[in-house]
C-alpha cells in the first residue's frame, strides 16, 4: 500500500491507501474519490481522468508517453507542465506520500 493524496478543486483533500500496481485513477475510483471520471475505463483514450501532479513529484513519475502527450492536449481543464492523466500513472512504494490535484472539471 502507498499513501497518496488527492487535493479537490475546493482545497478539501483525501488521502488513500492505494494499492501499488494499480494506477492512480483506480485507486480514487476504489477509494472514492470524486472528480476522475475515467470514461474509458484507463485505456488511454478519454482524458477525463486528468490531475496535476504536485511539482515536488513531477520528475520522479515515468515520463510522459506520447499517446499520454496527445490526450493532455485534449483536457477539459487547462493543460499545465505538471498535467497527467491518472490511469497512466502507476501506484509504487516509491510514490508514497504522492500529491495530486483533481482539476475543476473533466469534460
Ligand atoms: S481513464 Fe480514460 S484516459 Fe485515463
Amino acid at each position: 500500500m502507498t499513501t497518496i493524496t488527492f487535493i479537490h478543486p475546493d482545497k478539501s483533500s483525501q488521502t488513500v491507501d492505494a494499492a501499488d500496481g494499480d494506477s492512480l485513477m483506480l485507486a480514487a475510483l476504489t477509494h472514492g474519490v470524486d472528480g476522475i471520471v475515467a470514461e474509458c475505463g484507463g485505456n488511454a483514450v478519454c482524458a477525463t481522468c486528468h490531475v496535476y501532479v504536485d511539482d515536488a513529484w513531477a520528475a520522479k513519475l515515468d515520463p510522459v508517453s506520447d499517446d499520454e502527450d496527445a490526450l493532455l492536449d485534449g483536457t477539459a481543464a487547462e493543460r499545465l507542465p505538471n498535467s497527467r492523466l491518472s490511469c497512466q500513472v502507476k501506484v509504487q512504494p516509491s510514490l508514497a506520500g504522492l500529491v495530486v490535484r483533481i482539476p475543476d472539471k473533466q469534460s
